[in-house]
């Protein structure tokens, strides 16, 4: 017998394997206020996501067991394949929420440069949210994936929405911002990463005995992300936390000089760092920063981007 009832669509097969791109990201603007009791600072930033991508596979695991994850790409000595993962995570915290059974596994493909400040653990956490909810037929929607996505880390719910974003709270709640046009960007990665606690506490030895102020969203970014203005927005990115990146890591300022003199239009560290960023006005300027860059011998590789890029979404299911 027929098992679809009259006038129903047959159900469709279980999904076997999903496939979700993530972005990376910069923050146009990060300011930062003072350390709270929770240990975390406020934060008052602009995200901006550029086309560098991770994209994870999920792949149902009949024989159970939980969440397993593989690597490949560059990098991947620095990406741990146990619970520490934060797709690893972002499988059990989901699977916890709505009662399913936490078995995948979980394929990254890492297109974003690991331990750089853009956010490529959180881009990997966001997409294993999307595929595990799709792959296991979860009615989670948009803001059951946001509350999850801010339980693993502060940088978690931004790669859901990609775009440009204003972050308040600890980054994580989120207001999706207008945007025209796009801007070119350029990154220099480094050999080694940076600890993001550690710049924090930098952050608060280089503001000691000072009172820092609650931290507030530049106008003057979001006014030129609505316009596309990009000179005008060379002139307001900002990082409360790059002396602090400095601080740990002076040879990051080498590469800043680098870039003003080949013709970026600003230069600043990313997020935490190391990674940083140069906006330009164009793929021929992208270009002639990028060689000058990667001749220097002072940093790891060179990528360009465009921002804004979308958010986490299924490229594949089957
Ligand atoms: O949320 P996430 O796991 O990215 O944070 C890592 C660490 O960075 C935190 O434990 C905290 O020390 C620091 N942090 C902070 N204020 C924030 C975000 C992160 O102090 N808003």
């Amino acid at each position: 017998m027929d098992s679809a009832r009259e006038g129903e669509a047959p159900e469709a097969a279980p999904l076997t394997r999903v496939v979700v791109r993530a972005p990376a990201k910069l923050n146009l603007q990060l300011a930062v206020g003072p350390l709270g009791q929770d240990g975390f600072h406020p934060l008052a930033t602009v995200f901006h996501a550029v086309s560098l991508f991770d994209e994870v596979v999920a792949e149902r695991r009949a024989e159970g067991g939980g969440p397993v994850v593989t690597v490949v790409g560059e990098g991947l000595a620095d990406v741990p394949l146990d619970s520490s993962n934060l797709a690893w995570r972002a499988a059990e915290a989901l699977a916890g929420e709505f009662g399913a059974a936490p078995d995948v596994a979980l394929t990254i493909r890492k297109g974003i440069p690991v331990a750089g400040g853009m956010a490529g653990g959180s881009a990997d956490a966001a997409a294993a949210l999307v595929s595990c909810a799709r792959l296991w037929g979860l009615s989670a929607d948009r803001a059951d994936l946001l509350r999850v996505a801010a339980r693993l880390g502060s940088d978690v719910p931004f790669p859901l929405l990609g775009g440009t974003a204003v972050g308040t709270g600890r980054g994580d709640r989120l207001t999706p911002a207008l945007t025209s046009g796009s801007f070119h960007w350029v990154f220099a990665l480094s050999e080694q990463g940076l600890s993001t606690p550690a710049v924090y506490r930098r952050f608060d030895e280089l503001n000691a005995g000072r009172q820092v102020a609650a931290p507030t969203v530049d106008e003057r970014v979001m006014t030129a992300v609505r316009s596309g203005d990009v000179r005008a927005l060379a002139a307001a990115l900002s990082n409360d936390l790059q002396p602090a990146a400095l601080s740990l890591r002076p040879a990051l300022q080498g590469l800043l000089d680098i870039g003003a003199d080949a013709g970026a239009l600003a230069g600043l560290v990313s997020g935490s760092g190391p990674t940083v960023a140069f906006l330009v006005g164009d793929a021929d300027a992208a270009m002639n920063l990028t060689v000058a860059l990667s001749t220097s011998g002072m940093c790891r590789a060179v990528r360009y981007a465009e921002g804004p890029a979308p958010g986490a979404r299924v490229v594949e299911a089957a």
